[in-house]
């Protein structure tokens, strides 16, 4: 079954706990968490003491998205205030190579993440170093942009090389999604789907996830 990664930056952050708490008891699997610098996204959000008190206040699976410049400057910091799975942009600074072994050290799952004019091939070289591999459908930096379905054909390429490879690497996807586009997400290869404004902006977010979970 795919999984639903709800985006926390859509939820109320003056009642993160509340909204977290929903989602997960509706059945969510994953949180996933929005890191932006304000360089590499033309967007601030939030940081490493909010991973920090999400640990405390959860033991729901913390998918760190990391949209930063410098993304090996924070790595351990993000790891040790308890992250699961830490995103990196290959489009980012650094030795990719070095930091998704890095990241496994420190004990999370490693993940490469690729913006929508970035092709799948990009990634191809680093997937034995990865537990996941996350494909933009939108432009990173905000929540509620239109889903991009260039992202479809590269979760399919991905899938096929993963296979060529052997690997046991998840494919996700975020931007845009909602319950009409969803299950040609799953079927392009998506096992993870990461929805904001779609789950946080609807009427009713308990069955909106339920809903998710269906697909
Ligand atoms: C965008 C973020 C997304 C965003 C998704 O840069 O990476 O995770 O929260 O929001 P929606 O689902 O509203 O497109
Ligand atoms: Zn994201």
């Amino acid at each position: 079954m795919t999984m639903l990664a709800p985006s926390i930056l859509s939820a109320d952050f003056a009642n993160l706990q509340r909204d977290v708490e929903l989602v997960l008891n509706a059945g969510a699997d994953w949180l996933h968490v929005d890191v932006m610098d304000g360089h590499f996204v033309p967007n601030i959000s939030i940081g490493v003491p909010v991973v920090k008190s999400l640990r405390k206040a959860t033991t729901g699976f913390l998918d760190v998205h990391l949209m930063i410049s410098q993304p090996e400057k924070y790595i351990d910091a993000f790891a040790k205030a308890g992250a699961d799975l830490l995103n990196v942009h290959v489009e980012a600074e650094g030795d990719m190579a070095a930091m998704l072994k890095h990241i496994r050290e420190l004990g999370c799952k490693s993940a490469l993440t690729i913006k929508p004019n970035t092709p799948a091939e990009a990634v191809f070289p680093y997937l034995p170093l990865c537990d996941m591999i996350l494909v933009m459908s939108v432009e990173p930096g905000f929540g509620g942009q239109k889903f991009m379905p260039s992202a479809l054909p590269k979760l399919q390429a991905l899938k096929a090389e993963i296979a060529r490879q052997g690997l046991e690497c998840l494919l996700e996807i975020d931007g845009g999604i909602n319950l009409e586009n969803a299950k040609e997400a799953a079927d392009a290869g998506a096992d993870v789907l990461v929805a904001g404004s779609a789950v946080f902006g609807a009427q009713d977010v308990a069955a909106t996830v339920k809903a998710f979970k269906t697909v």
